[in-house]
């Protein structure tokens, strides 16, 4: 398996609306390649203008908050690409697609790292943000998983949130607890 890091993608449409989405970007050589699934505004905005940052973070407020309508982070200009990075990123890759392999499903595009900066130190991590990121890639497929699975990957997840959290992390977390609520109410209405 090749190594997968789990980013905040950004990318922007041709008219200039920037999207933030979290995606895992697949190790190729020297560059990365963005599989976002069918149908996705990544997708369309990769097609539209073939530029993306990748942006390394570990305020997970991010990843969750995208998961949650809570798309609103704010992005700085770029160096070499035009579209932009997030603020909050710790290092950030500037990215080219140079290649698309198309697919039913996932199309993957293949990127030259064009430009990489870093920002501000890493401090380290606690599991609690591990766990985030886990049950974030849990909600965006609540669509497809059973809900047991979901109860007990939550209930294992929810043991390092209670004993690691910082406020973040809790934020994160509680955003992540309400979207599989609201879920699980809607299903049993239908
Ligand atoms: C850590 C993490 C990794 C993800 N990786 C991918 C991915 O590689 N491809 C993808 O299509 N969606 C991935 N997702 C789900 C997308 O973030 C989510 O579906 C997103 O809304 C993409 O659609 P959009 O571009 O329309 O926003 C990931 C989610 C998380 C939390």
């Amino acid at each position: 398996m090749p190594l997968i890091r789990e980013t905040i993608v950004t990318t922007m449409s041709p008219e200039g609306a920037v999207h933030i989405a979290p995606l895992g970007i697949i190790a190729d050589g020297d560059g990365w390649i963005i599989a976002p699934f069918r149908p996705s505004t990544t997708l369309e905005n990769l097609r539209g203008l073939p530029f993306a940052v990748a942006n390394h973070t570990d305020d997970v407020r991010i990843f969750a908050g995208c998961l949650t309508g809570r798309r609103d982070w704010p992005v700085t200009p770029s160096a070499c690409v035009p579209v932009p990075r997030l603020t909050a990123a710790l290092a950030h890759a500037e990215l080219a697609v140079i290649e698309v392999t198309e697919d039913a499903q996932r199309p993957r595009f293949r990127c030259r790292v064009v430009h990489r900066a870093a920002h501000a130190p890493f401090e380290g991590f606690n599991r609690a943000q591990a766990a985030v990121i886990e049950a974030a890639i849990l909600v965006s497929r609540l669509h497809m998983l059973p809900r047991d699975k979901i109860e007990a990957e939550i209930a294992y997840l929810g043991i390092a949130v209670a004993k690691t959290a910082s406020a973040a992390e809790r934020e994160a977390w509680n955003w992540l607890m309400e979207r599989i609520r609201d879920n699980q109410s809607a299903s049993r209405k239908t």
